[in-house]
């Protein structure tokens, strides 16, 4: 049987990538960001898990506006760094688990989300920046991922409920695979950020304190908030934040939250990082 034995959330800000791939981890403006993830490294090395279905948004880099899927599933064997604009990330190729994306894909369309079946997607710093954040600089991914891109981009997006939702039957699905592995839901984005127009620069530190209480004790609160809160509190980008939401709700209503972490800045973003595992 399938087990969800954790759930992360974190940012994504491409420019951590930039500093992992170019060796300045120990830089000043970025030392304080790379210690708020050791504890997280050192726990994952331990915990092994088999798969992580890692919920990101692409950023036009797999998609165009030429096609906007509202939930695509990566169902391929691998997936190939995305070019975005500086040539790939000198990354391992992201290994898929199809059996169980597959497995995934049955339930969830049974349960009449309508997904985006991928059988071939290239992958940007949503979901490669986090991968190197919690693991590394490996020569090979210790993991297997299932890449669930959440449209964030292109208006109407899903509502923060939707995707909690989808937590809840990925959870299902998961359970009912019938071969044994440990899986974790990794939800990226966010925190508060905007990087255009008028607000740009934005950043809301006392929000994202809130979302982070109430991602672990009342995501329900979290649930019913409107798009128009979401990005009127956290910035146009910290719309990104519906992806922890289906993290969330992967894990079941009983959570224990084992690490946190928040720091402002990096490049234009607050960066938020939680670890949680289910209490049931
Ligand atoms: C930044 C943050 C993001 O989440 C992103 O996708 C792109 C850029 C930034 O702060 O620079
Ligand atoms: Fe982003």
């Amino acid at each position: 049987m399938g087990r969800i034995t954790a759930g992360i959330g974190s940012s994504h800000v491409p420019a951590i990538g930039a500093a992992l791939d170019r060796g300045a981890t120990a830089h000043p403006d970025w030392a304080p960001i790379f210690a708020g993830y050791e504890w997280t490294r050192h726990w994952i090395a331990a915990q092994k898990p088999d798969v992580v279905i890692l919920v990101y948004n692409d950023h036009a880099s797999a998609f165009s506006l030429d096609a906007v899927p509202t939930f695509a599933l990566g169902c391929a064997d691998s997936f190939t760094p995305a070019d975005e604009g500086w040539g790939p990330r000198c990354v391992p190729v992201v290994q898929g688990h199809s059996k169980l994306a597959w497995h995934m894909a049955n339930s969830l369309v049974l349960e009449e989300f309508d997904l985006t079946l991928m059988n071939q997607m290239d992958v940007d710093h949503g979901l490669t920046v986090p991968l190197s954040l919690m693991l590394g600089q490996p020569a090979e991914w210790p993991v297997k991922v299932i890449p669930l891109a959440v449209n964030v981009i292109q208006y109407p997006t899903p509502t923060a409920n939707r995707c909690f939702r989808l937590g809840e039957a990925i959870a299902r699905a998961v359970k009912s695979f019938p071969e044994d592995l440990d899986v974790q839901v990794w939800g990226t984005g966010g925190m508060s950020h905007q990087l255009s127009g008028k607000r740009a620069g934005l950043i809301n530190r006392e929000w994202d304190t809130k979302f982070l209480d109430q991602l672990t004790a009342d995501p329900d609160a979290l649930r019913t908030m409107s798009h128009e809160e979401y990005i009127r509190e956290a910035g146009s980008e910290g719309m990104e934040l519906i992806m922890w939401m289906t993290m969330r709700g992967a894990l079941g209503p009983r959570i224990r939250e084992l690490h946190r972490f928040y720091h402002v800045p990096a490049s234009n973003t607050a960066v938020g990082h939680v670890v949680f595992t289910p209490e049931d």
